[in-house]
């Protein structure tokens, strides 16, 4: 199967490639207009059209390979994603914009495919990962995940529910859908005194973010930058205040403000789950 990425070996890497100017030039208020505004039509995530894939799995029953993908979602099971993921070729992975997106994934046209009842059973699964391209091999031989290919490196308990793991890869139907996990936006804190970076989780509606902006309790709202998978980053000494942040959907555009999210004591390494999620 298909490898995937690992957090450890490369995601240290990313970090240092980002550039800490653009967060400086680019830091600026949003004016308070932009969340006491009136009624508005709120965007709701619709499931879009059925497309043909293929999808693989990687790793055991036990899922513990999807760990550590590249989204930096880290332990799956303690951040409410569980064993139902998929790492994405590079073109569904969209450089990252894709994580956290919810697919339905139903196996068509194998002798491989589970049926019940006469009819397709599908899986919901969570983008969480990458599957980067393999040059060395043909992209209809082995290069699954090479562009442009559309392809889902499954986790085997996912791969399973729809068929035999014995198929090894198999043809699928797949489409988006909205992701519906419980409660609000969670955000993970990461970083040093004087650079915020924040892992987005337990996102609703299209799942995935567009663009971030974070406030302190004494600085107007400042403009993130995107670090790598769900990550997102201010170079701001921002120790001792209050965070509140402003999140927008890739899918829908629409922004939702997540106020005082962490207390002024907030530290790295904590997550501090907020009240508000997308539609
Ligand atoms: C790419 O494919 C070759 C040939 O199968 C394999 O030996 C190699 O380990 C693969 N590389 C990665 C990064 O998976």
């Amino acid at each position: 199967m298909a490898s995937t990425w690992n957090t450890k070996i490369h995601g240290f890497f990313l970090l240092l490639a980002t550039t800490v100017v653009s967060s400086l030039v680019f830091a600026h208020p949003i004016d308070a207009a932009g969340y006491t505004s009136a009624v508005r039509r709120v965007p709701v995530f619709r499931p879009s059209k059925w497309s043909l894939a293929h999808a693989t799995f990687y790793g055991d029953e036990t899922a513990s390979a999807t760990m550590g993908g590249a989204c930096g979602y880290g332990n799956l099971f303690q951040n409410g994603y569980g064993t139902n993921t998929a790492a994405l070729s590079t073109t569904l992975f969209n450089n990252g914009y894709s994580c956290g997106a919810c697919f339905q994934i139903k196996c068509t046209n194998s002798p491989h495919c589970y049926s019940s009842y006469g009819s397709t059973p599908f899986i919901t699964v969570t983008a969480t990962n990458i599957c980067p391209p393999n040059w060395s091999q043909d992209s209809n031989n082995g290069g699954w995940c090479n562009p442009p290919r559309s392809h889902f490196d499954m986790s085997k308990p996912a791969f399973m529910r729809i068929a035999n793991w014995k198929a090894g890869i198999i043809p699928v139907m797949f489409r988006r859908v909205p992701c519906a996990p419980k409660g609000g936006i969670r955000f993970q804190f990461q970083g040093n005194g004087y650079w915020l970076l924040v892992y987005v989780m337990n996102v609703a509606g299209g799942g995935d973010i567009a663009q971030m902006w974070v406030k302190g309790s004494r600085t107007g709202w400042i403009s993130m930058s995107h670090n790598w998978g769900a990550s997102y980053q201010a170079f701001s000494s921002l120790g001792g205040q209050s965070l509140s942040f402003r999140v927008q959907s890739y899918s829908t555009k629409e922004i939702i403000y997540a106020m005082n999210v962490a207390p002024s004591n907030w530290n790295t390494g904590s997550t501090y789950k907020s009240n508000a999620n997308f539609h």
